[in-house]
């Protein structure tokens, strides 16, 4: 682990101390934000730190489709392929998706992000947009 991480690391575990394991998603996510993706190395500390397996660790985190072992060198969009959403034509946003916006998104297939009455709906690194159609996606992804 590089100086320069580990220093944050242990000021996000500070902040959550005593660390228990309702503790551990907050600290994952932190983690993540300030290192761009939960390494091996991260994820030792985290399971050292939290008394856990490194297995407890990785299972946690593997879990959710919002963290991820390496950084993403492109923005992130994840497209639900659910069943609201696949009913709301999911599966052509995601043909759209592949065809025309595959070389400036890293594009992730997840399974709701908890706006079904509004479907389709994507995640923009982080950020939730509903009710699409195609010409709505190209908008919010021009920004
Ligand atoms: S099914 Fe897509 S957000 Fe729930």
């Amino acid at each position: 682990m590089s100086k320069t991480l580990s220093k944050p690391i242990e000021t996000i575990f500070d902040a959550h101390r005593p660390l228990s394991q309702d503790k551990l998603l907050p600290v994952l996510i932190e983690v993540q934000k300030i290192s761009g993706a939960l390494s091996g190395e991260t994820i030792n500390l985290i399971a050292q730190a939290f008394n856990l397996s490194r297995a407890e660790v990785k299972a946690t985190a593997s879990f959710y489709s919002d963290f991820t072992d390496a950084p993403r060198s492109l923005p992130n969009v994840q497209n639900c392929q659910a069943e609201a959403c696949q009913a709301m034509g999911a599966r052509d946003l995601l043909a759209h998706l592949k065809d025309v916006w595959s070389e400036h998104y890293d594009i992730e297939v997840v399974y709701c992000l908890g706006h079904c009455a509004c479907a389709p709906a994507i995640r923009l690194n982080g950020c939730d947009h509903a009710r699409l159609t195609v010409d709505r996606l190209n908008s919010v992804l021009k920004v």
